[in-house]
């Protein structure tokens, strides 16, 4: 934090923040209670990572043990949870770790926070839309429809490019565009449908259990193909193991790519202000959501690796195929059917998430304020939308859902570092901050938030770390380049108008 003006740490006002957010009326409405934000939370998490990565973490790293990697994910999101909804009552605007940041640590934190924001919400917008596609695929087989292989996506034997997905995120894009948002009653009818479906495999799901499916529960370590490379975990590579799947440390691999599924609750926590009471609603609606979501991503990992042998789950659309694998494509058709509805709102979601935290960038400054100009007619920023909407497309045709998910992971549990050291930064900056959420035992929560973060960090694989550096350094050069010099409040100053 910095007065100096010419310091990579100069700080935006508090009051100047509030002042600049689109809706301060609406971020200061106390209105929600732990029960809707449960219900959002819900919304907002359940997507393609139990509908999908479920499949092919199980096949690929853990198999039965796939349970308890939901279990250590869920953990790790628990303790970030509390340091995000701190993070983000602290200053009452209904915007995201960015905006707080600049307000509080400093300009290039702040950056560094939102290019990341950036990285987590398009790719994690790709994910969502390449989870969708496999899901309406398996739809379109039922009514004997089939796409060729090669626009069926990468993650296909023989696929090239994902045309579903990519034209979903263009109708999206077009829709936000337009400024049509989803009110509150379709994403109840959403949420409703999405668990039903899930709970639909959960129960008719048991009566297809196989015992011998779980033996063994934690299949034995094997050596990666290709040895030690690029794709294998970074904290193996530092301990100098060799490379393996499965085995005890494959339910740590599992846990840093299913930990995508829990994905969006740091958008719950940016309801702090919106919440009648915060300090004791915030932790039952966040820790609830999780909790709820945990406890349905067990039991749905436990039933479709009973159902059938880990080894012949579908990596596209696990749950519905496991169905139709045991003889049932009514149940497949249901599931597929809930899962594309379900799967579109998180899209959207993470979508709009993403258009707004490149908006506030670009109004600060520190991003071309081209794209900070709102559509005469419909008040959206329609040209940070349709720019990063095509890209985002492209990007979900061309790219393997798992490398897109071990990216948006890793940005992910870096803002989450971020987020836990600016609470116990702030704590001794700024006491005097309002906060109507307070983490409970600071600073233990937030190291052992850190430090569950990390871990999982470097269960990721090297190459992700790899991608994540070229993304990042490529974020401070446009910083260094661009953004310090453009930037409104060094050249204007804490209080200016934006
Ligand atoms: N958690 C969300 C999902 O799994 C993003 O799709």
């Amino acid at each position: 934090m910095s007065t100096d003006l010419n310091s990579p740490f100069r700080t935006k006002s508090v009051e100047q923040s509030i002042r600049d957010t689109e809706e301060p009326e609406h971020a200061l409405k106390k209105s929600l209670s732990a029960w809707d934000l449960t219900v959002f939370g819900v919304g907002v998490i359940i997507g393609t990572g139990i509908f999908v990565l479920t499949g092919k973490v199980a096949k690929e790293t853990a198999g039965p043990a796939t349970a308890l990697a939901f279990v250590a994910a869920g953990v790790v999101c628990a303790l970030a949870a509390l340091c995000y909804a701190e993070f983000a009552s602290t200053v009452p605007v209904a915007g995201s770790a960015y905006t707080f940041s600049y307000a509080s640590i400093g300009e290039l934190p702040a950056w560094i926070i939102g290019w990341d924001l950036v990285l987590e919400f398009a790719l994690g917008t790709a994910v969502v839309a390449v989870g969708w596609s496999g899901y309406v695929r398996s739809l379109m087989d039922n009514a004997n429809i089939h796409l060729p292989v090669a626009l069926q996506g990468p993650d296909i034997p023989g696929g090239t490019f994902d045309l579903l997905a990519f034209i979903l995120v263009l109708v999206l894009t077009a829709i936000l565009v337009v400024g049509v948002k989803l009110s509150a009653r379709i994403t109840a009818i959403v949420v409703g449908i999405k668990v039903t479906v899930v709970l639909i495999v959960i129960i008719a799901g048991l009566f297809f259990i196989k015992g011998s499916n779980y033996e063994p529960f934690i299949p034995p370590a094997v050596k990666q193909e290709g040895g030690a490379g690029l794709d294998a975990p970074l904290v193996q590579l530092i301990f100098g193991y060799e490379p393996t799947n499965f085995g005890v440390m494959g339910i740590f691999t599992a846990a840093s790519v299913v930990f995508f599924a829990f994905i969006g609750f740091d958008v719950v926590a940016t309801a702090a202000e919106e919440t009648k009471l915060p300090q004791r609603d915030m932790p039952r609606g966040i820790l609830g959501s999780l909790l709820i979501c945990t406890v349905l991503y067990v039991a749905v990992s436990l039933v479709v690796t009973g159902m059938q042998h880990y080894s012949e789950l579908s990596v596209s659309a696990p749950l519905a195929d496991a169905f139709k694998a045991a003889g049932h494509p009514v149940y497949g058709g249901i599931i597929s059917f809930g899962a594309a509805v379900g799967l579109t709102t998180v899209c959207m979601i993470l979508l709009l998430g993403q258009t707004r935290v490149f908006f506030a960038m670009s109004r600060d400054g520190l991003l071309p304020r081209f794209f900070s100009v709102t559509h005469p007619k419909y008040r959206t920023p329609y040209r940070p939308t349709i720019l990063l909407g095509v890209i985002i497309a492209i990007v979900a045709g061309f790219t393997s859902i798992n490398e897109l998910a071990t990216l948006v992971n890793i940005g992910t549990l870096f803002a989450f570092v971020v987020v836990a050291l600016g609470v116990i930064i702030l704590r001794r900056t700024r006491p005097d901050l309002h906060r109507s959420f307070r983490t409970p035992w600071v600073p233990l929560v937030p190291i052992l938030s850190i430090a569950a973060s990390v871990w999982l960090m470097l269960n990721l694989p090297a190459e992700t770390w790899v991608r994540f550096g070229i993304w990042m350094a490529i974020g401070i050069v446009v910083y260094y380049a661009y953004g310090r010099r453009h930037s409104r409040l060094g050249q204007v100053g804490p209080d200016a108008k934006y």
